[in-house]
């Protein structure tokens, strides 16, 4: 099946327009307004359960949930993602607007320097921006308010990409030569201003629980299980997709200077606990699985980029497979898991993931499967004709039911 309707909603886009949600740009993130439009087109009413997010960044479905009333959950292994997410979903009282304006009136110069995190681009990241950006920091450190800290950190962490040389670009930073970075200052207080009157424009109305970690280590936990089998509605979800991108390569910056990483060490493993998706972790010996033996057998004899490919394939798969079972547990009867996925090619082959997520559906126990065609991938048309298959380069929703 195919449908225009989300075509847009299959990117982040359209969340620069909305209140909160528009706080950070989260590249690999979806619309607010898909999650709108799932629960309005499978009819999901508040009272029938929580929504349920194991995948959940920079928490686009929480916040949806929560702002229109559903009681949600979000699970994230970043804790730059986690932290933001949380944070977005506060309601918080009026109180922000005179360390505001202490901050405003503040001499910068003045204040101590926190530490220059040990990543390794630091420097090259904000050059003779780094001192002023290391003393905002220990300036925040110090609030005493949990909130206002908490609200300020995030705004820090927000403004630091304008501000850096850098760019966010696939599966990791770049330096563009024509980026002029901002000043930092000012992206942080114009950041504050809109998230203070964000949060007075718009409240939330179930605050969201949300989770740190591994989902399949949380799903895993016998006490989770017992507190939400069948409890949830719909499970929305878009995981990192089978292309290699590491996200932790992506938001080093804000990992590293937001503390959440201190030592390359924690970075590592960080890495191991993320889902199979790309090359920069140590992959476990598991099973291939049957449903993703005919496109292994198709790309092990072609020459590819990394030996490590095949693995992480196997292993990507092998992860979800195990998720959907958890999720067949967690959502009631009637409910449903939409997968938000985008296919991915090696050695000219493509990799049909929605397809696979489908069949893993009904080996789990989900049934009237079907995947909807949100958009087309863009390769180029020489390289189109190359590829095995192309008409599978998309980008879909894959709807299981329970
Ligand atoms: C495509 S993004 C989701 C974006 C989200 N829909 C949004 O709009 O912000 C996938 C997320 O899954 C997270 N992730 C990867 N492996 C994970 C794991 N094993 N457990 C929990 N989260 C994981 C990544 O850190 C990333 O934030």
């Amino acid at each position: 099946m195919k449908s225009n309707k989300y075509k847009r909603l299959v990117n982040f886009d359209t969340n620069q327009n909305y209140p909160r949600h528009s706080w950070f740009d989260i590249k690999e993130g979806y619309s607010t307004d898909l999650v709108k439009n799932v629960l309005l087109d499978l009819k999901i009413k508040k009272q029938d359960g929580y929504i349920m997010d194991p995948f959940s960044g920079s928490g686009t479905s929480v916040l949806a949930s929560s702002i229109l009333g559903y009681q949600s959950i979000g699970i994230e292994v970043n804790p730059f993602l986690y932290f933001l997410s949380k944070i977005k979903c506060v309601n918080y009282s009026n109180k922000f607007y005179l360390l505001l304006n202490n901050f405003k009136k503040l001499d910068i110069k003045k204040q101590s320097l926190s530490e220059v995190p040990k990543l390794s681009i630091s420097k090259k990241l904000f050059k003779n921006q780094l001192n002023e950006i290391l003393r905002i920091k220990n300036w925040i450190k110090q609030i005493k308010d949990k909130n206002c800290k908490e609200l300020f950190f995030c705004a820090y962490l927000c403004s630091l990409d304008k501000a850096s040389f850098a760019k966010k670009d696939g599966n990791g930073l770049k330096y563009p030569k024509n980026k002029v970075p901002l000043k930092f200052k000012n992206v942080f207080v114009n950041n504050l201003e809109k998230f203070i009157e964000d949060t007075k424009k718009v409240k939330i109305d179930k605050k969201p629980l949300i989770f740190q970690g591994n989902n399949l280590q949380i799903l895993n936990q016998r006490s989770f299980e017992k507190k939400y089998r069948n409890k949830i509605s719909l499970c929305v979800f878009s995981p990192p997709y089978a292309n290699c991108f590491d996200y932790t390569e992506v938001y080093k910056t804000e990992l590293w200077f937001g503390d959440f990483v201190k030592e390359y060490k924690d970075l590592r493993n960080l890495r191991n606990k993320t889902l199979s998706s790309h090359l920069n972790k140590t992959f476990a010996d598991v099973k291939i699985l049957k449903e993703i033996i005919p496109y292994i057998d198709k790309i092990k004899i072609k020459k590819l980029w990394s030996k490590k490919i095949i693995n992480m394939l196997i292993n990507y798969f092998y992860e979800m497979d195990i998720l959907l079972s958890k999720l067949n547990t967690l959502i009631r009867k009637n409910g449903k898991c939409v997968i938000v996925v985008g296919n991915s090619s090696y050695g000219n082959v493509a990799i049909p993931t929605d397809e696979i997520l489908k069949n893993l559906g009904r080996k789990n126990g989900f049934k009237n499967n079907y995947i909807i065609q949100a958009r087309k991938l863009g390769t180029s048309s020489q390289q189109y004709k190359k590829i095995d298959n192309s008409n599978m380069l998309r980008e879909s929703l894959v709807v299981l039911s329970k």
